[in-house]
């Protein structure tokens, strides 16, 4: 007897026998499910719901590593757990492997669209010895009668369209933004509109056919500009030696971007002249320095933005390789560290208009907070630095092929799992916030952070170390290790996201307790294990099904304001809206940093 197995939302579906645990039927239909303990039961993450169908009763290991809240709502462990009907199964992101967390993350979106440029086709009659009208009038004369008025035709668009017009056999597609004739392609031509998350370590673009909202392609790049300093800080440093660093650095960031939009063009078979309309959304400093701005200001003290508008800008001002004729549009930003990514983050997430007390938090080199209670939106910038990326830590890497993402060190040793199940080469955000988790509840590093004494622990002339991983086990080829200077590290980071929380829920009025929701949005924030997150106090102590990660919210926005005229205003309305605190000016900063730093 076969059944049918639905993993949603990653759209895979697979026929599989009675009784064939969900753990190996995900294998088989290539959902990469997270599986520390390799199915014994005992690691608790392989968890998934069940949306519709029966399986096997709940097994005692499921019931010992579930929560009533998780039962309740019909969570189980696939590797316990036997197909026994049809089933419709809903995977959540951090039951995911991280190859797969970036297919999730690529959902369609669910606004009516309306985008800013639409698409019109047109027939047109040739010229003949008594209609002498030029090409424009031509044209124009037609389109006014499609009802679509008096027209201005740009430039670089109006060089090619005589020759096109007669290439095309005088029919062709405009994209018309307003009264503007931005683009002009052959009969049928898709507008396409590119979405861009530029942040300080990663690009993250997707393609759009913008009549539709659906998305062609989806990527992500490195952000090359990391060569000239790993925060905003140091960019901003290295922008104001001199012009000629400042150009450096915006030709890295555009350079990216294009590049970008040339390969999810090469993934989905279209052309960069395609895309007619960008949304690039970033840190107030990517979206200076993206725009070639001036970051003077940025970088001194009150860190003030040169500019706080929604724009509008030709894209070939900026550099951008897509139509000629087409725009980039950039959101409003909020402050010098709240940017166009966090009114793109709280625009998709719909924080603006959450009921009750709902925290966000879009975590990467800087990590926003915002807050939304009793009405209001309150939001901060935090610098919890690039060791969620895996710098600064000994053998700390990218969420690539080899890193541990998820480890539980138990009696017997460490279990963990690397991305690709490839033998460990080092470990990365994730893990490491696994690992220090762990060696604090085993009681191997005390409050401060100091590590005690363990079997796998060694004392070398840098200070002590953990080994998580030895040279030859697993078939790796060296050790992987967390050091004392890793954990202190993470207690920055963490601390610094932690006391930016505190802060918000202060000027609230309000403690951890009340908050109903926390939403984490960010590609780190997808990978992480919430309780790993609480244990080191990074998060508050609040149930589990009270948070939501989301994986990247702030290119989801960046979609959204591509295909909605609403959804753009909307955007004004939440940067207008959002009361920013700066932190480095809080006097109530470096106490709360300093307390959150402890890992209780
Ligand atoms: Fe299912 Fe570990 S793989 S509990």
């Amino acid at each position: 007897m076969s059944y049918q197995v639905d993993f949603e939302p990653l759209g895979r579906r697979l026929g599989v026998g009675r009784g064939v645990s969900i753990l190996t039927a995900a294998q088989q239909a290539g959902v990469g499910l997270v599986s520390i303990c390799g199915g014994k039961g005992t690691c608790g993450r392989c968890q998934v719901q069940v949306l519709e169908g029966q399986l096997s009763p709940l097994s005692e290991t499921e019931a010992k590593n579930l929560t009533p809240d998780e039962l309740a709502s019909g969570y189980r462990l696939a590797c316990q757990a036997e197909v026994l009907s049809d089933l419709r199964l809903h995977i959540p992101p951090h039951s995911l492997t991280a190859t797969q967390r970036t297919q999730v993350e690529g959902r369609e979106l669910t606004v009516p669209i309306v985008p800013v440029v639409v698409g019109c086709d047109f027939r047109l009659s040739p010229p003949t010895r008594e209609d002498i009208r030029s090409d424009v009038d031509r044209m124009r004369d037609h389109l006014a009668l499609l009802d679509y008025g008096d027209l201005i035709i740009d430039f670089a668009v109006l060089r090619q369209l005589s020759t096109q017009l007669r290439e095309w056999g005088w029919s062709g597609t405009v994209g018309l933004r307003g009264r503007e004739v931005v683009s002009f392609g052959p009969l049928g031509r898709k507008l396409l509109g590119l979405a861009v998350d530029l942040g300080t370590t990663k690009l993250a673009g997707y393609l759009v056919e913008l009549q539709t909202g659906r998305t062609l392609a989806a990527a992500g790049a490195m952000n090359p500009q990391i060569a000239y300093g790993e925060d905003v800080m140091a960019r901003i440093a290295y922008a104001m030696e001199g012009e000629e660093q400042a150009a450096t650095l915006r030709e890295a960031a555009v350079g990216a971007v294009n590049d970008l939009a040339h390969t999810l063009c090469t993934q989905s078979g279209h052309l960069p002249e395609e895309i007619v309309e960008a949304v690039v959304v970033g840190n107030t400093a990517m979206h200076h320095l993206f725009l070639g701005l001036p970051v003077r200001q940025l970088g001194l003290a009150p860190y003030l933005p040169a500019v706080s508008d929604a724009l509008d800008l030709k894209a070939r001002e900026v550099g951008l390789e897509i139509a000629p004729g087409g725009y980039v549009h950039l959101l409003p930003n909020i402050a010098g560290f709240v940017g166009t990514d966090h009114v793109a983050m709280i625009l998709s997430t719909k924080i603006y208009e959450a009921e009750g007390t709902v925290l966000g938090l879009d975590i990467g080199t800087n990590t926003e907070v915002v807050l939304r209670a009793k009405g209001r939106l309150i939001a901060c910038s935090t610098a919890s630095g690039p060791a969620f990326e895996g710098a600064h830590i000994k053998d700390g890497m990218r969420a690539a092929e080899g890193a541990i993402e998820r480890l539980r060190i138990t009696a017997s040793g460490v279990e963990y799992q690397t991305i690709g199940d490839a033998p460990a080469v080092g470990i990365c955000g994730s893990g490491v916030l696994d690992a220090v988790a762990q060696l604090r509840q085993l009681g191997v590093l005390d409050e401060r952070g100091n590590m005690g004494d363990h079997h796998r622990v060694r004392r070398t002339q840098h200070g002590p170390e953990f080994v998580l991983v030895a040279a030859g086990e697993g078939g790796n080829s060296g050790d992987v290790v967390i050091t004392r200077g890793d954990v202190g590290e993470i207690q920055l980071a963490k601390g610094a996201i932690r006391a930016g929380i505190n802060i918000l829920l202060d000027e609230a009025g309000l403690s951890a307790q009340d908050i109903d929701q926390v939403i984490i949005a960010g590609a780190f924030g997808t990978y992480i294990d919430v309780s790993s997150a609480i244990v080191i106090g990074m998060f508050p102590p609040l149930a589990l099904e009270r948070f939501n990660q989301v994986g990247n919210a702030a290119g989801m926005g960046a979609k959204l304001a591509l295909v909605s005229r609403e959804q753009r205003a909307r955007a004004a309305e939440v940067a207008r809206q959002v009361e920013y605190i700066e932190l480095t000016n809080d006097r109530r900063f470096v106490d709360e940093f300093a307390r959150a730093m402890y890992l209780k």
